[in-house]
C-alpha cells in the first residue's frame, strides 16, 4: 500500500535515477536491434560513429532507413518505426534533462518526471473543475507555494481580475491602510540585536526575515550550502540548526549558531549523555561567520521531545560538523527533551551570560515554543532577580515545521505562534523588560502580510524555515523524513542531493528574500508607517464570525489584557500570585525541589 500523501511524485517515479534511465536505454537499443533486423547494420553504425546524444537522432534515422527492408517482412513496418522513434525522443529529452542545471527534478529523475511536468501543465483545469481550490492542501496550500515559487524565480507576482478570497469568510484578516501612506523606501527592514545594557559587546544588525533553524542532516550538503549563500548574496541570516557548524554553513553568509541539548559542536559524550564543552564552545563561536548564538530550548513540531542520531548513520561529515571527534562512531548520538547543563530558570539565565562570556560578548538569546505561561513568568521574573537578561528570545509556534515529529506532538503541543508571541511580548513589557531584547518569530510567515503581522503581534524580526524550502523548489512531497526527497532537500542521498544546482538555487533563495521584504515594506508604508515595529494590532483586523469583526488587539485583550510597561511589578498586582505557585514571586518559585535538589 502506499504510504504517499497528497502533493508529491509518485513512487514509481521516486526509484527512478540517472543510472536506471540509462540502463533503460540500453534495453530499449537492444529492442530496437531485435525488432529491426534488417536496421542493424545502419543503427550500428551510427552509434558507433556519434556520441551518446547522438544515438537517439542515429536510432531515429535508421527506423525510417529500416522501414524499406521490413516492407518484404512479416513485421509491421509502424513497429521498429514506433520503437526507434520513442528511442530518439528518450534519448533527447533524457540527456538534455541530466545536462540542464535548472531543475533538481530534471536531474534525478530524467525523462520520466516530464510525466509531472505534464500533469502539473494541466493541473489548473483538472483542479478547477474536480478537484480542489487553491486553498487547499496542507501545510502550505498551492497559492503559498506560487507566490514563493514565483517570487524565487523573480517572475511576474501580480495577479489579475480580484481576489479569490471570500473577505466575509470567518477568519478572513486584512491590513488597514491609510490616507497617508509613506514611502515604502524609507522603511527600516533592518533591527540590531544585542544590547549593551545585557554585556553585549557585538551587536548584530540583522534582517527583519531570515532562514530558520534547520540543521545539516535535516537538510543535505547541496541545500544547506544553497541558503548559506542566498543569506550572504542578500544580507540576512542563516539559523544553522541544531546539528552544529558544517562546513556546508560556512559559505559566506552570516550564521546563528542554534545549541541544542545535543551541544553539537560545544559538547562531549561522558557514559551516553551530552554535555556543555566550553573549550569547544569558545573555539567555535570566535568563528567570524557567527555572528548570534541561539540556546535551543524546545521547537514547535515537537516541543520538549529529544531525537537520537543512530550510530550507524553517522558519517564524517556529520560528525566534522557536530564536534563528534574521529570514527568509528559505536554510540547513538542523543539530543534529550532537556539540557544538561541548566535546569532551573535561574540557571538558564547564569548559562545565558556564561555564553556571553565565552563569545566574546556576542548576542546569546534562546529558542522556544510556549508551553506553560507561568514558567514564562517566571523565567522573566529571574532574569530580573539575576539582571542578566537574553539579547533575543525566538517564539516558535506549533505550527512550525521539522524533518521528522511524532504526530501527537506536531498536532497537539505547544501554543501557536500568534497567541505565544503575543504573550511573551505582553509579559516583557507587564515585567518592564522589553526594551532589554529582541522578539523573533517564526510560524509559517511566508509573504509580506504574513511578516508585517507576525511583527504586529510583537516580533521585532522574523524567521522562515520551510518558505525558504520552497524556494529551494521543495514541492511538498511530504517525504522529509525518509531520506527519499525528490528534490534533493532533505535527503542524505548523493543521488538526489547532487541534483540540487548551488548556484541556481542560492539566487532563488535571495530573490525570495528580497521579494518578501520588499512587499512587507510596502505594506507598512501603505499603513502610513516608515517601521515595521509601529505596525501594532490596531493595524490589523479579523472577521471572527458573521458580521463580528475586530481589531487584533481587541481581540488579544480579551484573553490577555494589553500591558503598556512594568504592570507585573507593581506589589498590588502580585496579590495572591505568590500562593500560587509564584507566578510572580521570584525565579525559582514555581519549581519545588525536595530535599535531594530534584523536581517534583
Ligand atoms: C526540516 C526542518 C528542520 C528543522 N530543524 C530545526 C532545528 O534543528 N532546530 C530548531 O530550533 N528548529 C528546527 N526546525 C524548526 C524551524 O526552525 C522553524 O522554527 C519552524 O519550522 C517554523 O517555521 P516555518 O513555519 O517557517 O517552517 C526545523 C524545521 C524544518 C522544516
Ligand atoms: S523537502 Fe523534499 S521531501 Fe520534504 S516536502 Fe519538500 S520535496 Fe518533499
Amino acid at each position: 500500500m502506499s504510504t504517499r500523501l497528497p502533493g508529491g511524485i509518485p513512487d514509481f517515479i521516486e526509484k527512478w535515477n540517472p543510472a536506471l534511465f540509462h540502463q533503460v536505454s540500453g534495453c530499449v537499443k537492444v529492442l530496437n536491434l531485435e525488432s529491426a533486423v534488417k536496421g542493424w547494420l545502419i543503427q550500428a553504425r551510427i552509434s558507433n560513429k556519434l556520441g551518446h546524444e547522438q544515438v537517439g537522432y542515429g536510432l531515429g534515422a535508421a527506423s525510417m532507413a529500416s522501414l524499406g527492408i521490413l516492407a518484404n517482412d512479416m513485421l509491421h513496418p509502424a513497429l521498429p518505426a514506433t520503437i526507434i522513434g520513442f528511442t530518439a525522443i528518450y534519448w533527447k529529452v533524457g540527456t538534455d534533462d541530466l545536462k540542464q542545471t535548472n531543475h533538481t527534478l530534471r536531474n534525478n529523475f530524467p525523462f520520466l518526471c516530464h510525466m509531472r511536468y505534464l500533469f502539473e501543465s494541466i493541473r489548473p483545469e483538472i483542479q478547477q473543475y474536480l478537484i480542489e481550490s487553491d486553498a487547499d492542501a496542507t501545510p502550505f496550500s498551492r497559492s503559498m507555494r506560487s507566490t514563493i515559487y514565483q517570487r524565487s524565480k523573480a517572475q511576474s507576482d501580480t495577479r489579475a481580475l480580484g481576489t479569490m478570497r471570500d473577505v466575509y469568510e470567518e477568519g478572513y484578516e486584512w491590513g488597514a491602510h491609510s490616507m497617508f501612506p509613506a514611502d515604502h523606501h524609507d522603511v527600516k527592514t533592518r533591527v540590531k540585536v544585542g544590547n549593551k545594557l545585557n554585556g553585549c559587546l557585538q551587536p548584530y544588525s540583522a534582517s527583519i526575515f531570515n532562514i530558520s533553524a534547520m540543521s545539516y542532516g535535516a537538510l543535505s550538503g547541496p541545500a544547506v550550502t544553497a541558503l548559506n549563500k542566498g543569506a550572504e548574496r542578500g544580507g540576512f541570516y542563516h539559523n544553522t540548526g541544531e546539528g552544529g557548524i558544517s562546513k556546508f554553513h560556512l559559505n559566506g553568509g552570516d550564521i546563528v549558531w542554534n545549541v541544542g541539548t545535543g551541544y553539537f559542536a560545544c559538547g562531549k559524550t561522558v557514559d551516553g549523555k551530552r554535555f556543555f564543552d566550553e573549550e569547544m564552545f569558545k573555539e567555535n563561536s570566535a568563528k567570524h561567520a557567527v555572528k548570534m548564538i541561539e540556546i535551543k530550548l524546545s521547537q514547535g513540531a515537537k516541543p520538549a521531545h529529544g531525537g537520537i542520531l543512530p550510530a550507524n548513520k553517522i558519517t564524517q561529515e556529520i560528525s566534522d560538523a557536530r564536534g563528534l571527534g574521529p570514527g568509528p562512531w559505536t554510540e547513538d548520538c542523543a539530543s534529550p527533551p532537556y539540557h544538561s547543563a541548566f535546569s532551573t530558570p535561574k540557571q538558564l539565565c547564569e548559562f545565558i551570560l556564561k555564553l556571553r562570556t565565552l563569545s566574546g560578548g556576542k548576542p546569546i538569546g534562546f529558542k522556544l515554543c510556549i508551553g506553560q505561561p507561568k514558567e514564562l513568568a517566571s523565567l522573566f521574573h529571574a532574569m530580573i532577580d539575576t539582571d542578566i537578561y537574553p539579547d533575543f528570545i525566538t517564539i516558535d509556534g506549533s505550527e512550525g515545521g521539522t524533518g521528522a515529529a511524532p504526530p501527537e506532538f506536531q498536532d497537539s503541543m505547544g501554543m501557536p505562534m500568534a497567541e505565544g508571541l503575543r504573550l511573551a511580548d505582553n509579559m516583557l513589557k507587564g515585567a518592564g523588560i522589553r526594551n532589554r531584547l529582541k522578539l523573533i518569530a517564526a510560524g509559517k510567515v511566508y509573504n509580506g502580510f504574513s511578516l508585517v503581522r507576525t511583527m504586529a503581534n510583537g516580533a521585532d524580526l522574523c524567521n522562515a524555515a520551510r518558505a525558504f524550502m520552497f524556494s529551494l523548489g521543495c514541492i511538498q512531497a511530504l517525504k522529509c523524513n525518509a531520506n527519499t526527497c525528490p528534490t534533493g532537500i532533505t535527503t542524505q542521498n548523493k543521488n538526489l542531493s547532487s541534483g540540487l544546482n548551488v548556484s541556481n538555487k542560492s539566487v532563488r533563495v535571495s530573490n525570495f528574500h528580497a521579494a518578501t521584504v520588499l512587499s512587507a515594506s510596502e505594506i507598512v508604508a501603505a499603513m502610513g508607517h516608515t517601521n515595521p515595529r509601529h505596525v501594532t494590532g490596531e493595524d490589523l483586523w479579523k472577521r471572527e464570525n458573521g458580521i463580528h469583526v475586530s481589531t487584533y488587539s481587541d481581540m488579544h485583550s480579551k484573553y490577555l489584557p494589553v500591558m503598556d510597561g512594568g504592570e507585573l511589578l507593581e506589589e498590588g498586582n502580585a496579590e495572591g500570585a505568590e500562593e500560587d505557585e509564584g507566578v510572580v514571586g521570584g525565579g525559582e518559585g514555581y519549581l519545588r525541589f525536595n530535599e535531594l535538589g530534584e523536581r517534583f
